[in-house]
C-alpha cells in the first residue's frame, strides 16, 4: 500500500511527508479572534522510511501541532520518537516491515518494540497521550512534542491499549479496552478506567469468544459493549508466514454487555449477522435498551480470507447503521438497521454527547456524521466537534496525509498543559474553542472556521497546506 501511495503522490498528497518544522507565524488570510487560544493536535501514520510489506496502518505516527493565540498561528510537526523510530533513524533505514515485524536483515540487537504511536491523540488527565492499539500510550508533552515514554499509570495497566477510548462527558472518567491481552494473536481483552485526575481505578482482563481485531468500542453512561468481529487473528497463521489476520465471516458476530460497574465474568453476549465495524458513532440508553449506531461493513475490507482471497469489494463499504440491544428481552441477538445511506468511514459527534441520544431533533444526526471518502478533514470534524455546531460541513478541498479523521485532539475545556508555548513553558490555563466559539455568533464561527481553513492552506512552510491545493487542481 505505501508503495501505491508513494507512487501516486503526483495525483495524491497521501505521501509521508519527509521533513519536521516549525512555522511560528503561519500566513492568516482574515483575522483570528484574539480570545480564541489553544492547540488542536493531530496524529497520523507517516513512515519515516519505505519498507518491504509496509501498511498504511503501521507507519510511524507524526504529530501535529496548530496553535492558536492573540491572533496568531502556529504549527509544528514530529515524529513520535518510538523505540522503532528511533533504531530506524539511527540505521538510516527501515528495520520494521509488515505488522510490526523486524525485516530479515534487521541487525539481532535491533528492538523488538514495533510501536508506532500513530493512530490518536487525546488529552486526558493532565496528559497528551499519543494512541495505536497494540501498545500502550505514549505520553507527548505539550508544545515540545517531545516523547516522555510510555504511560502504565505507575504500573497499574499493561498490555495493548485501544486507539478509541472513550471519556464520559459528565465525570470526566476516561474507560478503555485492549485486545491481545495476554499476548499477540490471543482472545483476551483488557477493560479498565482512569479518572478525571489520571488515576487508575479498574483494571482487569477477560476472555473473549475468539481472537479478533477490536478497533472500536460502545460505552454508554452504565454500560459497556465489547464487539468481537470476525478479522480473526491466527498465531498459526501467523507462523506459517500468512497474513495473521484474516476475514472468517462463520466465526460470527458477538457483541458482550457489562455494566461499567459490573464485572466481566457477568458479560453477557450478543449475537447477529456476521459483520464489521471499525468505528462507533454514539450509544446511549433507553430504558433496558441501549442504541448504539456504528458504521458497518457487510465485509471487511483491507483484509482477505484465511486463503488468501480478497473479500467482497462490493460488501466492502461502510454504511450507517444502528444496533439495539434489548436487555430484558428473551433473547441474544442484537438488531442491525440500516437508517440511511449515509456511508463512509469516521464518524465523529460531539464529545460531550457521547452516551447521550445523538438524535437532539428527533432524527439521527447525519450532519455529524464524516461522510468523507478520502482520509481527510480531521480539522474540519474537530471544529465542529469543538464548537458544539452540527451544522459545520467538510469543505471540498481539504485534505491531509495523516490516516484518521476521528484522530484530531482539540485542546480541552479546561487544559492547563504547557500547550501556550512551543518551548513547553509552565502550564497556563487556556481559553477554549466551545466557550470562545459560543460567544460567536453562527457567522462569526463560520468566518474563523474559513479563515482557520485558509490560514492553513496558504501556508507553505508546512507543506500539506500546498498539497491540499495542488490536489484540488488534479
Ligand atoms: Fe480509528
Amino acid at each position: 500500500m505505501l508503495d501505491q501511495v508513494t507512487s501516486n503522490t503526483a495525483r495524491s498528497n497521501l505521501a509521508p511527508i519527509p521533513f519536521e518544522a516549525d512555522a511560528p507565524f503561519l500566513k492568516i488570510s482574515g483575522e483570528l479572534p484574539r480570545e480564541l487560544n489553544g492547540t488542536l493536535y493531530r496524529n497520523g501514520p507517516n513512515p519515516q522510511f519505505e519498507a518491504p510489506g509496509a501498511h498504511w496502518f503501521v507507519g510511524d505516527g507524526m504529530l501535529h501541532a496548530f496553535h492558536l493565540e492573540n491572533g496568531r498561528a502556529s504549527y509544528r510537526n514530529r515524529w513520535v520518537r518510538t523505540p522503532k523510530w528511533q533504531a530506524e533513524h539511527d540505521a538510516g533505514r527501515a528495520l520494521f516491515g509488515g505488522f510490526g515485524r523486524k525485516i530479515p536483515d534487521a541487525p539481532a540487537t535491533t528492538t523488538t518494540d514495533g510501536g508506532v504511536a500513530n493512530t490518536n491523540i487525546i488529552f486526558h488527565g493532565g496528559r497528551l497521550l499519543a494512541l495505536e492499539e497494540g501498545h500502550l500510550p505514549t505520553e507527548i508533552e505539550p508544545g515540545t512534542l517531545n516523547r516522555l515514554g510510555y504511560c502504565d499509570y505507575q504500573g497499574a495497566i499493561s498490555g495493548p491499549f485501544s486507539a478509541h477510548p472513550k471519556i464520559d462527558p459528565v465525570t470526566g472518567e476516561m474507560v478503555f479496552f485492549g485486545y491481545n491481552a495476554a499476548g499477540p494473536l490471543t482472545p483476551a481483552l483488557s477493560y479498565g478506567a482512569v479518572s478525571a485526575s489520571g488515576v487508575v481505578t479498574r483494571f482487569e482482563r477477560f476472555e473473549a469468544p475468539y481472537a479478533s481485531m477490536v478497533h472500536d468500542f460502545i460505552v454508554t453512561e452504565n454500560h459497556v459493549l465489547f464487539p468481537i468481529l470476525p478479522i480473526t487473528g491466527s498465531m498459526q497463521r501467523a507462523m506459517r508466514g500468512q497474513a495473521p489476520y484474516a476475514w472468517e465471516p462463520e466465526k460470527g458476530a458477538y457483541v458482550g454487555v457489562m455494566k461499567r460497574n459490573g464485572a466481566s465474568k457477568d458479560i453477557v453476549w450478543f449475537r447477529a449477522e456476521t459483520c464489521y465495524v471499525f468505528h462507533v458513532m454514539n450509544a446511549w440508553e433507553e430504558g433496558n435498551r441501549i442504541v448504539a449506531d456504528v458504521m458497518q461493513f457487510e465485509e471487511a475490507p483491507l483484509f482477505n480470507h484465511p486463503d488468501g482471497s480478497p473479500t467482497d469489494p462490493k460488501k466492502n463499504r461502510a454504511r450507517y447503521c444502528r444496533w439495539t440491544f434489548d436487555l430484558s428481552g428473551n433473547t441474544d441477538r442484537f438488531t442491525q438497521t440500516y437508517l440511511d445511506d449515509l456511508t463512509g468511514e469516521f464518524p465523529r459527534v460531539d464529545d460531550r454527547r457521547a452516551g447521550f441520544a445523538s438524535n437532539h431533533a428527533g432524527t439521527p444526526a447525519p450532519t455529524l456524521t464524516c461522510r468523507c471518502s478520502v482520509r481527510c478533514r480531521a480539522s474540519c470534524m474537530s471544529t465542529a466537534a469543538a464548537s458544539g455546531s452540527a451544522t459545520i460541513s467538510c469543505p471540498p478541498v481539504i485534505r491531509s496525509p495523516s490516516r484518521c479523521s476521528s484522530n484530531a485532539a482539540p485542546t480541552p475545556r479546561k487544559a492547563t498543559a504547557g500547550c501556550s508555548r512551543w518551548s513547553g513553558a509552565p502550564a497556563k490555563t487556556v481559553a477554549t474553542s466551545p466557550s470562545s466559539t459560543r460567544r460567536m455568533s453562527r457567522s462569526a464561527r463560520r468566518r474563523w472556521f474559513i479563515s482557520a481553513i485558509a490560514c492553513r492552506t496558504d501556508s507553505t512552510a508546512i507543506g500539506w497546506g500546498r498539497s491540499s491545493t495542488q490536489s484540488s487542481q488534479t
